[in-house]
């Protein structure tokens, strides 16, 4: 089911969502049924629960095949529950990003570089992977949002904060998709 999109300026993106101890009920699968649903309802590359107003540690992302960024660089489909973050040395790279609870804007961040990520799958599998650029940015951006941190709290410089249509007119298309 197509769920609603929380807002910046909702109190409930504020909050540290708790850990998924039940990876066996329903409650779960239906979870994340609609936040698959809710992320390609709005062309998404990436989800938190919170998002849609669920306080637990969910995420989904993937990104590449888009319709509106096809140039994307491709990050598998991929649900990651209770995860945890490592980075790989120091190296921060700036980028921009959106996301879909700061509608029509765009921002520049710094993220690590490299990072090392683990969690569990939704059937309760570990797994972990070393990853490195966009799809670096799209898991510190998603677990971000687990911890009450939406984008521009990180963002160092706000003169690279603006409306998409405005940023990008001159290339036709922002570089890639809204998590
Ligand atoms: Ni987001």
């Amino acid at each position: 089911m197509i769920r609603e999109v929380l807002r910046m300026g909702d109190p409930r993106l504020l909050q540290v969502s708790q850990p998924v101890t039940d990876f066996a009920g329903a409650a779960l699968r239906a979870l994340l049924q609609d936040m698959r649903d809710t992320m390609a309802h709005e062309d998404g590359a990436g989800l938190a629960a919170p998002q849609i107003g669920v306080p637990l540690r969910v995420v989904i992302f993937g990104a590449g095949g888009q319709r509106r960024y096809p140039d994307a660089p491709e990050v598998p489909p991929t649900v990651l529950i209770n995860p945890l973050l490592t980075a790989l040395g120091e190296e921060e790279e700036p980028g921009w990003e959106g996301c879909l609870s700061v509608p029509g804007l765009r921002g520049v961040v710094p993220r690590w570089r490299h990072l090392h990520y683990a969690g569990y799958d939704e059937n309760g599998q570990f797994f972990e992977r070393t990853v490195e650029g966009f799809h670096a940015r799209v898991v510190q951006h998603e677990v971000d949002h687990l911890d009450g941190i939406l984008y521009p709290h990180r963002m160092r410089d706000l003169s690279l904060f603006g409306f998409t249509d405005v940023l990008f007119k001159s290339i036709g298309a922002a570089p890639e998709g809204d998590t």
